[in-house]
């Protein structure tokens, strides 16, 4: 039996994921380059996690606002602790699910990085997406997509179906919707949205030891994962022998990010 596609609700480390996320910050620069901003708009952030990215979109809207949204309240807490000091009321948050939320107002833009391949019901996030937008706005985002971390996630498959691993996964398709460039644009359409351009690109990502990956995949990969685990000693043992096959690639701990780009607009 499989278990319906609903949207991670279980919680980040966000202080973790704030110190960890230096490549989610490396990503983001030229997915904000993608955007173009006057400096005075509102741009809706989807899935801010802990605000580093956001910081960055807050800076080239000097006279704008951004509205950090986030379906995590550990995220918005840390999100919130960071970029209030910094930007005061030009930036706003909001704990909300992305495949079922609405504004109050509609956005002149919507920016998004590494968060909607956690959404699993992209028809249905493109869609709430399309009316948060205002008339000719624009959708600028990265996720993942495709074959992301398909070698890690090779390792992870055999794993869980090997005890005592089995039976906390068995039936569960897992967390993430890795969609390619053709169905995107398929979808992006049937939800209205026009001037779609759709791409893969690769952005393999090593870490700098051993360490730093088993707290990295912790954190940032398989947190869904180590949820369904009952208990530290099977959490932890998942964990070091993903590291240790990862120690004894060449070159180790490379991580295979494929990251999708999705540039759209709604119509005028
Ligand atoms: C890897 S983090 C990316 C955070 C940030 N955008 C960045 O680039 O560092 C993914 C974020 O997406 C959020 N997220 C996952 N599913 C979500 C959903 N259904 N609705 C809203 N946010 C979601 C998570 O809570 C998490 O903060």
């Amino acid at each position: 039996m499989t278990e319906s596609r609903t949207s991670r609700t279980a919680e980040w480390d966000a202080t973790a994921y704030f110190r960890l996320s230096n490549p989610h910050v490396v990503w983001g620069q030229p997915v904000l380059d993608r955007l173009p901003l006057k400096g005075d708009e509102t741009v809706l952030d989807a899935g801010c996690g802990a605000g580093r990215v956001t910081a960055d979109l807050l800076e080239r809207l000097p006279n704008g606002r951004v509205i950090a949204l986030d379906i995590s309240a550990n995220m918005l807490t840390e999100a919130r602790q960071q970029l209030q000091p910094r930007f005061g009321d030009r930036v706003t948050f909001v704990q909300s699910d992305l495949q079922e939320f609405s504004l109050a107002q509609p956005v002149d833009a919507i920016f998004s990085t590494a968060a909607l391949h956690w959404v699993l019901d992209h028809p249905r996030l493109f869609e709430c997406l399309f009316k948060a937008l205002k008339p000719g706005g624009r959708l600028v985002a990265q996720c993942g997509g495709g074959p992301n971390i398909a070698n890690v996630l090779e390792r992870a498959a055999v794993l869980m179906r090997t005890n005592p691993f089995e039976p906390d996964f068995r039936g569960w398709t897992g967390p993430w919707e890795f969609a390619s460039a053709e169905v995107t644009e398929d979808r992006l359409r049937d939800a209205g949205f026009v001037d779609i351009e759709t791409s893969l690109e690769p952005k393999p990502t090593q870490m700098p030891d051993a360490d730093e990956y088993r707290s990295y995949i912790a954190t940032v990969v398989f947190g869904s994962h180590l949820d369904r685990l009952p208990d530290e000693e099977l959490r932890q043992s998942f964990v070091q022998t993903l590291t240790d096959q990862a120690a004894s690639d060449d070159p180790p701990f490379m991580l295979d990010y494929w990251r999708l780009n999705l540039t759209c607009r709604t119509p005028e």
